[in-house]
């Protein structure tokens, strides 16, 4: 099945930070997990480089909007990479191809009646690119998320016709209620278009930078129509030579956090139905990362610097920690405190230290080649057991569910350790009697670090694909516990988690 993954296209105005990673690794998290099972996957991330935001910040640093993009993209592609991303294509708005296409969809909308030319009044925030409504002004005229006061605004321009959509899009969301998750973002978007929806400007007269109309070029498309495309002109070029829109249009799953609810649970699903396309299966809005920093940490200081993280503890660490901290869909916050407390007792201890006992006893008792033997059945059932967990891992992330799918491998990393203390392996290499036992517990042991290993890859890719290397497991696609057999000879390998020196 085709699987079409997005993360919402970065502004070039600012540095890549801790936020836009933690999105693109929500991505990354799920389309490794649907490439272990078989789904043909396509994962865009990139950037988005027209709008006042861009300008501004452009005049700022003494660069042109443009050149403003060709620093910055780059930086947000490095980060992309640094974190582990497999995304299959970087877009970027200001790509001719991009461009061309936005103004063939804008045309569309144009020729189907959806638009008309107007005069806007009203208050508008640059830095959101956004016109406010009565309702949404923050105390004394300011916007509500950048508390800035805002300018009244007055200017002769394109109008969408956002109101004829309102029925629709109630309906949209009666018939697909699970489009957006959680439930309760859904209920916000649904509220927002209940309470009445106004038109909206498809344009800008004063702004230069942008898409042109292509009925009237002294006026450039608002920018967040051209940014919300590009979940759709990507796949007319995103791979050399192919036009995967049939493939993979309509998306699977957006992702995105909550300030940019509306623009995609309103105004975008509306633009596409005036433009006569399908619109996105799935979308999945995510809280904030809070990242005051706090208390001091051993060796990051205290403020949770992603590229600090990395460099020190590798991109898995980073990864591991924003989705076992906090509880996907949710706010919460993060500190390198709380960073290195994880990291010592979850990634160095719990699971770190099974993997490398694991591999030491086999060599130790084994001369490295696990035996061959079933599972010890203790492990395989019971309601804490390994048996069916890969099905239970599946449906969380079917819906979503990063943490809590993460949180149940992680009980069988911890059941696995006790495993260890129950059985004893060591007491049993000292009586032959026990032979046939101990081959029992290190097999078990092996294929138990072998399938928890297989689950984590989407969350910890590196460290994993070392590990499963060394257990000489050549497949990555996920299968059930106990399904392989012994017989491999394993290679000792350096500590997946180093403990932290101070
Ligand atoms: N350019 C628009 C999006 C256009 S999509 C068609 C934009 N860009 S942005 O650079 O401001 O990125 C916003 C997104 O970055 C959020 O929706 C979220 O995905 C991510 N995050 C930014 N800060 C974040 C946190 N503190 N926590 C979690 N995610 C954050 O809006």
């Amino acid at each position: 099945m085709s699987f079409y993954i997005t993360t919402p296209i970065y502004y070039v105005n600012a540095e890549p930070h801790l936020g836009h990673a933690y999105t693109t690794i929500a991505a990354d998290i799920v389309a490794r997990h649907m490439r272990q099972r078989g789904e043909d996957v396509f994962f865009l991330t990139g950037t988005d480089e027209h709008g006042e935001p861009v300008v501004q910040a452009a005049e700022k640093a003494g660069l042109t909007p443009r050149q403003l993009g060709d620093r910055n993209a780059p930086r947000f592609q490095a980060m992309g990479e640094l974190v582990g991303a497999t995304n299959d294509f970087f877009i970027r708005t200001t790509d001719p191809r991009h461009i061309e296409r936005v103004q063939e969809v804008i045309q569309r909308v144009h020729d189907n009646g959806h638009v008309y030319e107007g005069t806007y009044e009203g208050w508008y925030c640059p830095r959101c690119a956004d016109f406010k409504t009565e309702s949404e002004l923050g105390p004394g005229n300011t916007c509500p998320i950048h508390r800035i006061p805002l300018e009244r605004e007055k200017e002769d321009n394109w109008f969408f016709r956002l109101s004829t959509f309102q029925e629709p899009l109630e309906r949209l969301y009666a018939e697909r209620p699970d489009w957006i998750v959680p439930d309760f973002r859904a209920n916000e978007a649904l509220a927002f278009i209940r309470g009445g929806l106004h038109d909206v400007s498809l344009s800008r007269p004063k702004l230069k930078w942008g898409v042109p109309l292509p009925w009237d070029e002294e006026q450039v498309m608002y920018v967040w129509f051209d940014a919300l495309l590009n979940y759709y002109t990507a796949l007319s070029f995103g791979r050399d030579g192919e036009d995967l829109t049939e493939r993979f249009w309509p998306v699977s799953w957006h992702f995105l956090a909550k300030d940019i609810l509306k623009f995609h649970a309103v105004y975008w699903p509306a633009f596409l139905m005036a433009a006569g396309i399908e619109v996105p299966q799935r979308e999945l809005i995510h809280g904030y990362l809070l990242m005051e920093g706090h208390k001091m940490s051993k060796s990051l200081g205290n403020v949770l610097d992603p590229f600090a993280v990395i460099e020190r503890f590798g991109a898995d660490a980073l990864r591991f920690y924003c989705f076992r901290e906090v509880s996907f869909g949710q706010d919460g916050a993060v500190s390198a405190d709380g960073f290195e407390q994880r990291y010592e007792t979850e990634l160095a201890n719990d699971w770190g230290n099974l993997a490398s006992r694991s591999l030491a006893m086999i060599e130790r008792y084994r001369d490295g080649v696990v035996p061959d033997a079933e599972v010890d059945p203790v492990l395989a059932e019971g309601a804490d057991g390994l048996t069916g967990l890969d099905g239970r891992v599946r449906e969380l992330l079917d819906e979503v569910e990063l943490t809590q799918a993460l949180e149940q491998i992680w009980a069988r990393v911890r059941r696995l350790n006790r495993y260890v203390e129950e059985s004893r392996p060591w007491d049993l290499a000292k009586d032959p009697a026990e032979a046939e036992r101990l081959d029992t517990v290190l097999y078990s042991l092996a294929e138990g670090v072998r399938f928890l290993a297989l689950l984590l890859l989407p969350y910890l890719p590196e460290t994993s694909g070392r590990l499963l290397d060394a257990l000489a497991e050549g497949g990555r696609e996920m299968d059930v516990f106990g399904s392989r057999g012994g017989g491999q000879t394993i290679e000792r390998i350096p500590a997946l988690f180093p403990k932290i020196e101070a």
